[in-house]
């Protein structure tokens, strides 16, 4: 049987971390939709029609080495705003949410747009100050050369991008539990996660 968690969030609130704990203690599959728009994003920044970039994404090109750089990420949520780009993305994700023996998404549109019926929905946040602390720190540990005022100006253009576009905005399903991990370890973010995911499992059970 399929059962889907939905986690979605603006930058750095720690979806990815809780996503891959969720998948790890579940035994779910893991999808960073993130990184779908992240590569057409690199694509672009290549040369590449992004509309075409997104309807001949390959597996392979997830793996690019640049695809956790700020100017990639500044394109992914440019090329995100395209309806056309996005409807080329749909049908994987879904496939892969409907999967057998479960699947946790992370992004910004899958308890509103991609998985609107997913069993769990967890719409991750932070403070925008915290967000980037975490954020410069991840690049620094990746000698990605940046300061922490040009990080929190990135993912502050980036926020508001993605949450005023008119194709799938970010913004919380109306049936979803905001988890706020400002004040938050990962193991406290990542343990209130599982919780809301066991009630949801009892009650389908
Ligand atoms: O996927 P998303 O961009 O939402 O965030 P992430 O990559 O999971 O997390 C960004 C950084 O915040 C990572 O380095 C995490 O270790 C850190 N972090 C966290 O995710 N949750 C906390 N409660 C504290 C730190
Ligand atoms: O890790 P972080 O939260 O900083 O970014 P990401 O999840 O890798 O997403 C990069 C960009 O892709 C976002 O700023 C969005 O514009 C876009 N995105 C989206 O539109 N829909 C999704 N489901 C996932 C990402």
């Amino acid at each position: 049987m399929s059962f889907t968690v939905a986690i979605d969030g603006p930058a750095a609130a720690g979806k990815g971390t809780i996503s891959r704990a969720v998948a790890a203690h579940f035994g779910f599959a893991h999808l960073d939709t993130g990184l779908l728009y992240r590569a057409v994003g690199a694509r672009m920044l290549d040369g590449l029609d992004p509309v075409e970039a997104a309807e001949t994404l390959d597996p392979a090109d997830l793996d690019r080495d640049d695809l956790r750089r700020p100017e990639v990420a500044q394109a992914a949520s440019k090329v995100a705003a395209i309806t056309q780009v996005r409807a080329a993305l749909v049908d994987f994700q879904r496939a892969f949410a409907a999967r057998a023996g479960g699947a946790v998404l992370d992004g910004r549109d899958i308890g509103t747009v991609i998985c609107p019926e997913a069993a769990a929905k967890l719409f991750v946040t932070a403070s925008d100050t915290v967000r980037a602390e975490r954020r410069y720190r991840e690049l620094a540990e990746k000698g990605i050369e940046t300061t922490f005022d040009e990080v929190l100006a990135e993912m502050r253009e980036r926020d508001a991008r993605d949450s005023e576009r008119a194709a799938a905005p970010l913004k919380p399903a109306g049936d979803a539990v905001i988890l706020d991990t400002s004040q938050l370890s990962i193991d406290q973010a990542v343990a209130a996660a599982i919780a809301e995911i066991d009630r949801r499992r009892a009650g389908q059970g």
